[in-house]
């Protein structure tokens, strides 16, 4: 009995431990990486071996963790951005800025060693499933055909944007479900329904007939005149992780082949490193967080802005850990610590925190709610107005538009939020609901991963509605059809007793 154990558990192991990922995670974004290496190192943990492809640097070290780096596109990230004129972009132009900087990333990507590096593999070497980033640079599909085909599995940190989960085969519901750049919640006015549906069906539009043929055609300059089209590859691709999740965003219904596991990134909360430590225990009145997370930097911020944020700060009894990315900041109040870097989760997850300040980030939304700390925030681009709109609809938070930033609103909003309790039981409700499943998101994904691996792919969980039409799926064809065949038979009927009517009337005068 022992021996037969010992011999499954071996064979188990050895199995777990020939089988190669290879994890695409190329999207250019500190937060896509943080939550594309959670998984990752779940798998690795396995007894998986990962090779995962990312612009991002790894500290982490892991046996079956390699990382292949994609050198170099942050050196022109921040060019031509401002922070103020990010928040004045229109959700229409949002959609033409997300694809033309998944244009501008593919081009760059192009470009480096990393992708040779991965490109020089021996021309046999077996990949037995691949995982991608899918959120945008459909660019490098072909790389699927280059390791022969393996199944695929979809993954996108960006929550679950409709343009995706109708390329899954979703129908879309923007009755109910709104565009990730609007403040509408789920609930939405006839006037919002409308533009909900045209900015949706827009960036559909946008994708299928600008977007996709545009990376298709760097595509075939790179790989070759004869690669697959782009939204066939995707086709085959049967399975979709999101960072999605009813309680952290809304309920929406989603097929089989689309396996929600919002917030996998999350981490219970670790001890504070000992200098932190020592603030945060002296601090009487408790901790307010205020970061930007991965991608925007506070040091940017123009100096009135600044001097509006310090004397608000200065008005605060709590002490605030800020995470300023430059060395020095002028005129900064007794109760207010900079540092370069700070572990935000864990100083969320830490009793005396009571406020988190950000920029309604994905990835920070869920790890406030998480941890149940209400939020005051200013939203910059693409999702931040969306999750921000969702915490202050469900009384969790407050957004403040940064362009009109004062020491008044913004001194406001957080001793409202502060004060009002109502906030904070708000959201340690919705963290202990969210909290309350069968298994953490990580464990379900890595469930989902090895599901996949088991069958060769999920292609038996996808509807039938992603090889259908959008009026097939709507039924529209077949409303028309009722509304002829009424308008028919009343036609009919009306013209039959418009006949006897005549007949009649010329019988009677008879
Ligand atoms: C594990 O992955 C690395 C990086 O791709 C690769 O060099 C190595 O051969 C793999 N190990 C096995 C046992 O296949
Ligand atoms: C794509 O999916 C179709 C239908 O499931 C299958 O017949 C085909 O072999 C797949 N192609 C590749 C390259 O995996």
């Amino acid at each position: 009995m022992m021996t037969k154990l010992a011999i499954l558990l071996f064979v188990f192991l050895k199995s777990a431990l020939c089988v190669n990922i290879l994890h695409i995670a190329q999207v250019a974004s500190p937060s896509h990486h943080i939550w594309n290496r959670a998984l990752a190192f779940g798998l690795a943990e396995k007894g998986y071996n990962i090779t995962m492809v990312s612009h991002d640097k790894e500290k982490e070290k892991h046996k079956n963790f390699h990382l292949i780096l994609l050198e170099g596109i942050y050196d022109h990230t921040y060019e031509g951005f401002s922070m103020e004129s990010l928040t004045e972009t229109t959700v229409l132009e949002g959609i033409k800025i997300l694809y033309d900087w998944s244009l501008l990333c593919c081009k760059h990507d192009f470009a480096t060693k990393g992708l040779q590096t991965l490109l020089n593999y021996p021309k046999d070497f077996k990949f037995d499933l691949i995982i991608f980033d899918v959120t945008v640079e459909q660019c490098l599909y072909p790389l699927i055909e280059r390791f022969h085909n393996p199944p695929v599995i979809g993954v996108t940190p960006f929550l679950l944007p409709p343009v995706l989960s109708h390329a899954w085969g979703n129908p879309l519901q923007t009755a109910y479900w709104p565009y990730f750049s609007t403040k509408f919640t789920t609930k939405m006015s006839f006037t919002e329904r409308i533009l909900n549906f045209i900015y949706t069906h827009a960036e559909v539009l946008y994708r299928r007939y600008i977007a996709l043929p545009a990376e298709m055609q760097l595509a075939q300059e790179f790989f070759g005149k004869d690669i697959r089209p782009l939204e066939e590859v995707e086709r085959n691709i049967s399975l979709l992780l999101s960072n999605s999740d009813p309680i952290l965003i809304f309920p929406v219904n989603v097929p089989p082949n689309i396996i929600p596991v919002g917030g996998l990134q999350i981490k219970p909360p670790k001890p504070l490193p000992e200098d932190l430590k020592d603030i945060v225990d002296k601090a009487k009145d408790g901790i307010i967080l205020f970061t930007l997370g991965s991608n925007l930097r506070s040091d940017e911020f123009s100096p009135e802005k600044r001097k509006v944020i310090l004397n608000t700060f200065a008005k605060l009894p709590q002490t605030v850990l800020w995470k300023f990315e430059t060395d020095n900041l002028e005129g900064l109040p007794k109760n207010v610590v900079i540092r370069k870097w700070l572990p935000q989760s864990d100083i969320l997850g830490h009793p005396k925190t009571r406020l988190f300040i950000n920029h309604g980030g994905g990835l920070g939304t869920q790890e406030t709610m998480y941890h149940g700390v209400p939020v005051v925030g200013f939203p910059f681009f693409v999702d931040h107005v969306g999750n921000l709109a969702r915490l202050e609809h469900r009384k969790m938070g407050k957004s403040i538009d940064f362009t009109k930033l004062t020491v008044e609103n913004f001194y406001g909003a957080i001793t409202e939020v502060l004060n009002n309790p109502i906030y904070t039981e708000n959201i340690k409700k919705a963290s202990k609901k969210f909290r309350d499943q069968p298994q953490t998101p990580l464990e379900r994904g890595v469930f989902w991963v090895e599901h996949v691996l088991r069958h060769g792919g999920g292609e038996h969980l996808v509807l039938a509605a992603r090889d259908m039409s959008f009026y097939q799926t709507m039924n529209l064809d077949i409303l028309i059809v009722v509304v002829l065949l009424v308008i028919l038979v009343y036609s009919v009927i009306l013209l039959v007793f418009t006949v006897l009517r005549f007949l009649l009337g010329i019988s009677s005068r008879r």
